[in-house]
């Protein structure tokens, strides 16, 4: 069992009695950064008494940990001091000792020998804050002396590292070691720790100072990432994009399994090329993948066999595996549709449920082109409006529908493909929340107002429209459905009923 360990960042023993406090019954152990107190930082004499108490009455067992600046850590003073304040600390109740591999044999032998006789753990440590060792695997190889146990914290600047990283993993196979990628490249290794045989995962409290870089706070580890139940072999999903840690699609995916009682955790991936997909593929076995930007469009060139719909529309947003064969899907196509018919009273089933409905398509990038093919497959006539005039031509040629500018010109065309409005360009949206990309036009209160921005959950546009009486719809039953459509090609099962 790998165990959730809290990195105590605290200024003083309030601070680091509290972050203890907060995470009681979630941690199983705690690393105490003696470089991160103020007396440390400050070269002040620390109490012994009062650290002895602290390590006394911690709930878990404590790692002693001093770090110097050049691993990430606070403390800038004398070396000879540091190990020092080891030899000194040791014998206090301490249940492991951080020591770096690279320390001077002579200088770290005091402390050494008296973790040894206290039967303190040595935890032998390496830190690579701008990359990893070709060797790394052999380096900590040999640093298992005794029962100490080696450790490598390194950094992943590119993700076609991940795979050499997962194998440096998988040739210390059952040696207890403590293996993690730092940054957000490394995210996945803080959840896969189990699989990845670690001994521990690193967590820092959610308030006050990051441990190290890729840290996340333990409640978070265990209520999304399920570490307390995740085993080696369950089933593996995720999302891969770049940028992709504000992605909302861990959630929704991490409880979706969870009320459907399945194996199976979903993670962040960072990814730099698509073409670090398959050897990735080829070693964790994906379950199923979410993709999002930029990859939507490139993913085609990894597959085995597109859908229509992928093919159709250009992009794929669902990579998943059946028979061996790598298959690719576009379920913002239907993720969009369904919430649109659902919230007109329409049924799903219906063929060509949108017959007879004239529809605005604001907008002419890569969403548009998933929604242009879910509303004319429904039936729907369209118009696309956009404020680069040639790529609306050019959409509307291929979709064979109607096309213009994005001004007030177009009014009179807009009036007439009035029953739903959708909005798709990045306007109401960060950084540009203020814009209205319609705000020539004066909504008449029955149209059907759909923007697919979900953050803000109530854009500018639906705003002016909902008061001016047309209903309206935003984007996360957009985002939420075309998960659900995912989560079924995953799984094989519905998200269940009433949980969504
Ligand atoms: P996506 O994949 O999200 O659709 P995209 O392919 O980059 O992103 O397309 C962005 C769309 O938003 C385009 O239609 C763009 O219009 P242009 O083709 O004229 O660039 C549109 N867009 C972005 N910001 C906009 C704004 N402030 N007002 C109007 N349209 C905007």
């Amino acid at each position: 069992m790998s165990h959730i360990t809290l990195v105590l960042t605290g200024k003083d023993f309030e601070e680091n009695q509290s972050y203890l406090d907060s995470y009681r019954g979630q941690i199983d152990l705690a690393e105490l950064r003696l470089d991160c107190l103020d007396t440390v930082k400050e070269g002040k004499a620390q109490d012994r008494d009062v650290l002895e108490a602290f390590v006394k009455n911690s709930p878990v067992p404590l790692i002693l940990t001093v770090r110097r600046s050049c691993d990430g850590g606070f403390y800038e003073g004398d070396e000879a001091k540091r190990l020092k304040l080891y030899s000194d600390f040791i014998p206090l109740g301490f249940g492991y000792v951080d020591l770096e591999d690279d320390l001077e044999p002579s200088l770290v032998e005091e402390a050494e020998k008296t973790a040894r006789e206290a039967g303190v753990r040595i935890i032998r440590s390496f830190h690579d804050f701008k990359g990893f060792p070709d060797n790394l695997a052999q380096r900590m190889k040999s640093n298992i002396k005794e029962d100490d146990i080696p450790k490598a914290a390194v950094t992943l600047n590119h993700s076609r590292e991940i795979v050499p990283f997962l194998e440096a993993a998988a040739e210390l196979k059952g040696q207890d070691k403590i293996i993690l990628a730092m940054g957000e490249r490394g995210y996945f290794s803080r959840i896969l720790a189990e699989r990845l045989g670690s001994f521990l995962s690193f967590t820092s409290p959610a308030q006050g100072v990051m441990g190290a870089p890729g840290h996340m706070d333990p409640t978070l580890l265990i209520e999304r990432y399920r570490f307390r139940d995740l085993k080696a072999d369950w089933p593996l999903y995720g999302v891969i994009g770049n940028p992709i840690i504000q992605s909302r699609s861990p959630e929704l995916h991490n409880n979706w399994l969870k009320q459907a009682g399945l194996p199976g955790v979903y993670i962040p991936f960072l990814l730099d090329d698509i073409e670090d997909l398959i050897p990735m593929d080829n070693i964790l076995d994906f379950g199923g993948l979410s993709v999002t930007l930029p990859f939507k469009e490139k993913l085609i060139t990894v597959l085995d066999e597109p859908s229509l719909a992928v093919k159709k529309i250009g992009a794929s947003n669902t990579y998943y595996k059946k028979n061996g064969r790598r298959l690719g899907e576009n379920t913002d196509a239907p993720g969009f549709l369904y919430p649109l018919l659902d919230s007109m009273g329409i049924d799903r089933r219906a063929s060509r449920p949108l017959e007879g409905k004239k529809c605005t398509v604001i907008g002419a990038g890569g969403a548009s082109r998933a929604i242009l093919f879910a509303l004319t497959n429904a039936g729907a006539e369209v118009l696309i409006l956009n404020r680069t005039a040639e790529k609306a031509e050019k959409l509307a040629a291929e979709f064979s529908v109607q096309s213009g500018t994005l001004s007030s010109e177009s009014i009179p065309l807009m009036e007439e493909f009035s029953d739903i409005i959708v909005q798709t360009t990045n306007a109401g949206m960060p950084p540009q929340e203020e814009q209205d990309p319609i705000d020539f036009y004066e909504f008449k209160g029955r149209e059907f107002v759909y923007d697919i921005v979900y953050k803000p959950a109530v854009t500018v546009m639906m705003d002016r429209a909902a008061k001016a009486g047309c209903t309206v719809l935003g984007g996360w039953e957009m985002l939420r459905e075309q998960g659900m459509v995912q989560f079924e090609l995953f799984t094989g099962e519905a998200v269940p009923k009433g949980k969504a």
